[in-house]
């Protein structure tokens, strides 16, 4: 996208400019930029402002920059300039009588001023008095000329000093020297008093009445930087999700409707075959919803095989063999995984005509985790589910070397784990290649029968899942150590704004 041009010129003070062209029409050959300000009084930048706005219309001027070195008073030059040096002010604090030496280096400017007025010979000390050391004038009148210098440079005259006496006052600190950039300004080919604004746009009402062909237009200016785009940003987690829903949708997965996240108790925890007295069951691990506390519509049916799968088993299985109570499945949570949505997806495809289906989703989850530098009460989970006829251990391993390849990732290890759902269930690893070590990056199974026949599915289906949280690969991926520098209110939006797109490849 193209900038308009710059318009400078609208921006410069008109009444600068006016001066500027008034004093160069006067001048015999030019003006310097630095005279020009103190004589109209205005900062030294306004005037470079007019500058830069005439040196834009075309010819008009022509402006050389240069550099001029200036002595100026320093903050306690400029004391002395209205005070006197600290060695007059000493001469002129001594009574006829005398000063006692401790009396006058109380003063501020007593040390430094004693020790140079000793060494001007304008006073001395009479070391025999008793009471202490006293000091006397020695002479009638003084010239204070280091003050006198610093008047000389405060109006414009410091030409009037040697070389020497400036680099004395620069080593008492009392003057600087500073480089100040000026414009030596001189009348441009096309010069004039009176400045035609430039067009900044060809117009249809130009074209008509031909006035374009007189008409000025400001050049083009290739340089201008575009305007940033105001626009939204994706959370870097936004952007890692919108990946790893592209591999899922190559692998040829739809994604659930993941859209709820409070969840009932039954669908979270007795549809998977949870136990109700897991732990995780327990508000130390759960976060349980006070209103509405409880979800009381269930498919009955189902909600009976449920029970009884707990209790007394079914389908080969022994059971947990406990009392499954419905109250305690009816009650609200917010959801801790998303395969609560999974077992309702699997449960409605028990309710058809079995044809196999490949499933995932990416969701917020919630548990009551203590929060560390790696933990808060909710991430997300990326879940993939698989059910067709007769699939094993082999085509779980299959599918995640083919997922895993399409994140970069080649290497992989699997480990027997425990989980209450899958039986059997495998930790996944891969080999880091910076860290150099294998790293857990999800985890996987395949669903117990006690879970899929309840729900009505063929005894020849099985279904294959796996799991890995989002925030994991992302803070890897971003360089994110803690996680409160990616999600809650301590997140730095620059760190959103500025965040790279996601290759995961790569
Ligand atoms: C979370 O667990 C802690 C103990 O680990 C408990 O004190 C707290 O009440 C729980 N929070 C909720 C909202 O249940």
């Amino acid at each position: 996208m193209l900038s308009p041009p710059t318009t400078t010129c609208n921006m410069a003070d008109t009444g600068v400019v006016e001066a500027l062209l008034l004093g160069l029409e006067k001048a015999e050959d030019g003006v310097d930029s630095l005279e020009l300000s103190s004589s109209l009084g205005v900062e030294h930048q306004v005037v470079v402002g007019a500058v830069k706005s005439l040196q834009s219309v075309g010819e008009v001027i022509s402006a050389e920059q240069r550099s001029s070195k200036h002595w100026q008073l320093t903050e306690e030059g400029v004391e002395i300039s209205e005070l006197g040096s600290h060695e007059a002010r000493v001469f002129e604090c001594i009574p006829v009588e005398g000063l006692l030496q401790s009396e006058l280096m109380k003063l501020p400017f007593g040390k430094i001023g004693f020790t140079k007025a000793m060494s001007n010979k304008w006073i001395r000390v009479d070391k025999t008095s008793e009471g202490g050391p006293l000091i006397f004038r020695s002479v009638q009148t003084i010239v204070d000329q280091v003050r006198e210098k610093l008047l000389n440079v405060l109006n414009g005259k410091d030409a009037e000093l040697e070389e020497k006496e400036k680099s004395e006052l620069k080593k008492r600190r009392l003057l600087s020297e500073v480089t100040v950039k000026s414009y030596w300004i001189t009348k441009g080919s096309s010069f004039s008093t009176t400045i035609t604004k430039q067009e900044t746009e060809l117009t249809p009402e130009m074209i008509v009445s031909g006035n374009w062909k007189d008409n000025k237009f400001k050049p083009y200016n290739f340089e201008a930087m575009g305007v940033p785009l105001d626009c939204g940003h994706l959370h870097p987690l936004m952007k890692v999700r919108t990946q790893f829903r592209q591999i899922f949708l190559e692998m040829g997965f739809t994604e659930m409707p993941t859209n709820n996240f409070i969840e009932s108790s039954f669908w979270n925890f007795d549809s998977l075959f949870q136990p109700q007295q897991h732990p995780a069951r327990d508000q130390h691990d759960t976060f349980f919803l006070s209103d509405p506390a409880l979800t009381l519509d269930f498919p009955q049916d189902y909600l009976q095989r449920v029970k009884k799968v707990h209790t007394e088993g079914g389908f080969g299985s022994q059971g947990y063999k406990y009392e499954w109570k419905v109250e305690e499945a009816q009650k609200n949570i917010l959801r801790t995984h998303t395969t609560a949505v999974s077992a309702r997806m699997l449960y409605k495809l028990a309710q058809q005509k079995f044809t196999p289906v490949k499933y995932f989703s990416i969701d917020r989850v919630f548990r009551n985790e203590t929060l560390d530098a790696t933990h808060l009460a909710e991430f997300h989970q990326i879940e993939g589910v698989v059910a067709d006829y007769d699939l094993t251990l082999g085509d779980l391993m299959g599918v995640l070397h083919q997922f895993f390849t399409k994140l970069g990732i080649t290497k992989l290890r699997f480990k027997p784990a425990y989980n209450p759902y899958t039986e059997p269930s495998m930790e996944v690893f891969s080999y880091h290649e910076g860290l150099e070590k294998w790293v857990e990056v999800g985890n996987s199974g395949v669903f117990r029968p006690e879970m899929l026949l309840p729900m009505g599915l063929p005894e020849d289906v099985s279904v294959i899942a796996w799991g890995l949280s989002l925030e994991r690969p992302t803070m890897i991926k971003y360089g994110i150590n803690n996680i409160r520098e990616l999600v809650g209110h301590k997140v730095n939006l620059q760190m959103v704004y500025d965040g790279p797109i996601c290759r995961l490849d790569t």
